[in-house]
This record gives structure tokens, C-alpha cells and sequence, in this order.
């Protein structure tokens, strides 16, 4: 179903949207339902749905609020830390945001929340949907409805700001000294929008960790990874859920390595790389994207890493397929 009024027409976006080019970013949005039965969008432009087949929920739990270990955060004032400080890049209809938003009732800490996103019809599509407002207690459904009519809001204990635009831009229009505990990095696949997943972009992501910071993503594939540790971070798989086709990671955990903070091999929802997945790194699918100048479309992004994996001497991917067939590593570049 193309969802009327939020078609490509641009007008049609909210009064508060911005730019008419940032409206039209990501073409026709046509509802989809996935399989936990939470209400999803594929967009025409990147040619991509917003959540896997498990579905948006699913999704949001798995890859997100799980591994977050929220609790560690019940009554860290009382340790020295402040706040809670959260981004969500590409905040989409707000899934992921909202689920945290829920699993954080009842832990006793402020919060900080960023929230960086080109488009505002995603989010304006879910508050449509009397599914999606069911998910949601009334105190998180306000806050969603406050990111899309005041773009934020402000509490006794928490505090909101979302930046509509590109991510690349706002990211850098951040105070030069927040630094976060949560970042959720959600774009589109790097094959369709190698932009967010550049060398350039996931280096500025990583420097924005706290100590002891932790960035998750869906994204396991090799050039993330690469470039994250390039970034100085530490790397976790995150356990495949049941529902997922491709079995042998369900994304990334990455964390600023900090003496006070241990995180073990394997904890709630992840494990070390495995020797297959740390074979995966060495190979031209670890080739990163690059966009040196922060304003690169995805066409060039793009050609610019199939030049590089022409000349480099990595080995073939190929032959770590066919190396690691019986492993399950489908899906691997
Ligand atoms: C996979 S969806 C995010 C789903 C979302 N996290 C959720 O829970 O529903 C990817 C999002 O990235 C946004 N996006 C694409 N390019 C962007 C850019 N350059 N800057 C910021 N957001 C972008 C799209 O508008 C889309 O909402």
C-alpha cells in the first residue's frame, strides 16, 4: 500500500518538516508488516524496508535494548554519572528510541536523548497508527509526539533533542563536548547509503563515546567492523535472534574500551567474534566506504571502495565463502 499523503510529494510532509530536498529523501514510503506484527515502511528511493522480516520490535529489543544493559544505569548517580546520554542516528519511526524510552521507566537515572534523522514522515506515518501508539505507554507516546511537533521535549528528569537533517552535518553541529553512553546506529544498509557507514562518519561516531560507551547496529558486515576498530573501538557480535534468516550474527556491538568498565566476551545478547568473522575482516569485504569530504552521494561513495577493492591485496572474499560454506556465512558482504 502506498500510504496517501506521504507519497514523494514533499508538500505533504508535516508544517514543521524540513528542506522539500531532505522530504523527498526517501521517495514513496509503501507500509509493510513484518512477522512480529509491528507496522514497518520500505522506502522506494533506497529500495529498502526500514526493519528485518523478525520485525520492527523485535528488532528494536534484540539489537538494541538488550544489549544496552540498561540496568547498569539504575542508580549510577549515586556512582558520580549524571545523566544517560543517548543518540539515535536515523530515528526513522522510532522504534528504537521508544523501546529504550519504555525499558528505561523505572531506572532511576536522567536522560539525554539525540535524535538525528533526514526525514519526518516515518515518524508522522507511526502516530498514525493506532498499532503502533498500542506498543507505547502514554508517557513514551508523548515524548514521540513531542520529538515530531517540537522537535524534543524537556522533563524534571529527562531531556530530548532531535535534529532533522542530514546525519553527517548534524552530527558535527553537536556540542563539541557531548559525548555519549548509547549510540544506536540504524541506516539503511552501506550498500544503499554508504554515507552513514563511512570511515569518515564512523570515526566522528566513535569519538563521541564516553568511556565505556557503547555504539550497536544490525550492521555485521566486514567494513563496518574494520572501520569501527579502526576507530579504537572494541568489537562484540550480537547473537543472531531465531527468527533471522542469516544465522551467524544479528550486528555489532562497539565500545570504548575503559579500565573501570569490563565488558565480558559474551554477555545479554552477544559473543567475541568468531575466527570466521575475524577471518571476514581480512578480506576485501572489509574494504571501507570513504567519503573524505563528508558531502559524497552514494554513487561515489561506492565507486570509490569498488576502486580500492580492485587494487588492494586483501584476500578474496570468495574464498573465505567457500572456506566458512558450512558456518552459514550467507549474506556476508
Ligand atoms: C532503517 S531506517 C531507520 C529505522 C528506525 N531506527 C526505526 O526504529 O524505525 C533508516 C532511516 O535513515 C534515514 N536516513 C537516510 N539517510 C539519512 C541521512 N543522510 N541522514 C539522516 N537520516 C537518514 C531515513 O530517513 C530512515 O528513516
Amino acid at each position: 500500500m502506498i500510504l496517501n499523503g506521504y507519497s514523494d510529494d514533499p508538500s505533504d510532509a508535516p508544517s514543521d518538516a524540513p528542506s522539500d530536498k531532505q522530504a523527498a529523501s526517501l521517495g514513496t514510503l509503501t507500509a509493510l508488516a513484518t512477522a512480529d506484527g509491528s507496522f514497518s515502511l520500505h522506502s522506494s528511493l533506497f529500495d529498502e524496508s526500514f526493519h528485518s522480516s523478525a520485525g520492527a520490535l523485535n528488532e528494536a529489543q534484540v539489537k538494541f535494548v538488550i544489549p544496552a544493559q540498561l540496568e547498569r544505569f539504575d542508580k549510577a548517580h549515586q556512582l558520580g554519572k549524571t545523566s544517560l546520554n543517548v543518540l539515535d542516528v536515523c530515528v526513522g519511526l522510532g522504534y528504537n528510541s521508544a523501546a529504550l524510552l519504555e525499558a528505561l521507566q523505572g531506572i532511576s537515572i536522567s536522560l539525554q536523548w539525540w535524535g538525528l534523522e533526514i526525514d519526518p514522515r516515518p515518524l508522522a506515518l507511526a502516530l498514525q497508527q493506532p498499532s503502533f501508539q498500542n506498543y507505547w505507554s502514554p508517557q513514551v507516546l508523548e515524548l514521540l509526539w513531542k520529538i515530531h511537533d517540537c522537535h524534543g521535549w524537556r522533563t524534571d528528569s529527562s531531556q530530548g533533542s532531535m535534529l532533522w537533517g542530514d546525519a553527517r552535518q548534524q552530527l558535527a553541529s553537536l556540542p563539541k563536548d557531548l559525548s555519549f553512553d548509547l549510540i544506536l546506529l540504524d541506516a539503511f544498509s552501506p550498500s544503499r547509503c554508504p554515507q552513514l557507514w563511512s570511515e569518515e562518519f564512523l570515526n566522528s561516531l566513535a569519538s563521541r563515546l564516553a568511556p565505556g560507551g557503547r555504539l550497536l547496529t544490525y550492521c555485521r558486515a566486514a567494513a563496518i567492523r574494520a572501520s569501527l576498530r579502526r576507530a579504537g573501538l572494541q568489537l562484540r557480535s550480537l547473537l543472531a535472534a531465531p527468527e533471522e534468516r542469516h544465522g551467524w550474527s544479528s550486528g555489532t556491538l562497539a565500545f570504548q574500551a575503559d579500565p573501570d568498565t569490563f565488558i565480558a566476551s559474551t554477555g545479554p545478547g552477544w559473543q567475541s567474534l568468531s575466527a570466521m568473522e575475524e577471518e571476514h575482516l581480512l578480506t576485501r569485504a572489509a574494504v571501507p566506504y570513504r567519503d573524505p569530504t563528508g558531502k559524497n552521494n552514494a554513487e561515489e561513495i561506492i565507486k570509490r571502495r569498488q576502486q580500492e577493492q580492485m587494487s588492494c591485496t586483501m584476500a578474496s572474499t570468495s574464498s573465505w565463502h567457500r572456506r566458512w560454506r558450512g558456518a552459514s556465512c550467507r549474506g556476508y558482504r
